[in-house]
């Protein structure tokens, strides 16, 4: 028995070098093992919550559709769909709705911040909070009960997310015997925090990301914005710098023994960041490349979408007619 792993991407925004590092090459390398079945899919029915505008949804869908690839997952071995394709998610997520305490849901920290954020502006609790946001957790459980995910390789700030619905299988299981996979999320340990322009955590929130496919000119003009100390260039550097740990991700062990004596004897901030940026470029070219590929030829990653959604809607139905006699509605 192969062991099956699942994740997915929401479409809201430009996936950037902490998503890579953080989430997605740590889940494509995983999906090399011969001994895991994949599951990778675009979470567009949780866009919703974020985007409000068609034509920004389905634009936002293609990017992340073309990261998955550009990044190197492997269509042929996976199973790669859209969420909204197999719509019997809603279906089982409509059903998990009953089994989830609205005390668990309480908890979720997306909601937790979107509470206090209204209080904090003087504002009624919930104003900022629509179902989808608060029901969020529900439906990412159905996308994991739904194919029998026994593994969920996710970011830290994804934790909260695997751990409540491993809680609304285990009380789906409770109520009616047992019927669903109880998952567990697999956080990547290896990669430490991966610093942003400011140095500080790269967040799509702190507005200091990387993104991932972004040009040469753009890289090198981030690359040059990173935020760096004041010692002169013939001072020693230190190693726990966004520099060096934005170039160790990037570089091979012989450049990083190379680099960390450099910065030892002193190198210049200017020749530095020229280092990282001829590295992360070396890196990224050719991910960059054929995501513009597939960016130019959006019609040959719909048929792969739409054969993936085929072979993922086949194990749906057979988890939905599970569910469905489990609760009594077959
Ligand atoms: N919530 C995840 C994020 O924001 C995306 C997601 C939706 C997901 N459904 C999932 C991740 C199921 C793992 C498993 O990144």
């Amino acid at each position: 028995m192969k062991k099956i792993v699942l994740t997915g991407i929401k479409p809201t925004g430009e996936p950037h070098i902490g998503n890579y590092f953080g989430a997605i090459k740590p889940a494509i390398d995983l999906s090399k093992n011969s001994d895991v079945k994949g599951f990778f899919f675009i979470a567009d029915y949780h866009a919703l919550n974020f985007i409000k505008d068609a034509k920004l949804l389905k634009e936002l869908t293609r990017k992340i559709a073309c990261t998955w690839l550009a990044c190197g997952l492997d269509p042929k071995k996976v199973v790669f769909y859209r969420q909204s394709a197999v719509s019997e998610v809603t279906e089982l997520s409509w059903i998990l709705n009953n089994v989830t305490s609205k005390g668990l849901m309480n908890r979720a920290h997306a909601y937790k911040a979107s509470v206090d954020k209204a209080t904090n502006e003087g504002k009624d609790e919930d104003f900022y909070v629509n179902m989808g946001l608060f029901n969020y957790p529900i439906l990412m459980a159905a996308d994991i009960l739904l194919y029998n995910a026994k593994f969920v390789p996710v970011g830290l700030d994804q934790k909260q997310h695997i751990e409540m619905a491993r809680d609304i299988a285990k009380s789906f299981n409770k109520t009616y015997g047992s019927t669903l996979v109880v998952p567990s999320e697999l956080i990547s340990e290896s990669v430490a925090t991966i610093p942003g322009i400011d140095g500080q955590k790269m967040s799509k929130s702190y507005n200091n990301t990387i993104p991932l496919f972004c040009d040469e000119t753009q890289l090198k003009k981030l690359i040059s914005s990173i935020k760096t100390d004041s010692t002169s260039p013939s001072e020693p550097k230190s190693l726990d710098s966004a520099i060096f740990n934005l170039y160790r991700l990037f570089a091979s062990q012989e450049q990083i023994e190379t680099m960390a004596r450099r910065f030892h004897s002193g190198i210049g901030w200017a020749e530095a960041k020229q280092e990282l940026f001829e590295v992360v470029n070396a890196y990224l070219r050719p991910m960059r490349e054929k995501y513009n590929y597939y960016m130019e030829h959006y019609d040959e990653v719909e048929k792969i979408l739409d054969a993936g959604s085929k072979k993922a809607r086949k194990i749906a139905r057979e988890t939905i007619s599970r569910v469905r006699e489990a609760v009594g509605l077959e």
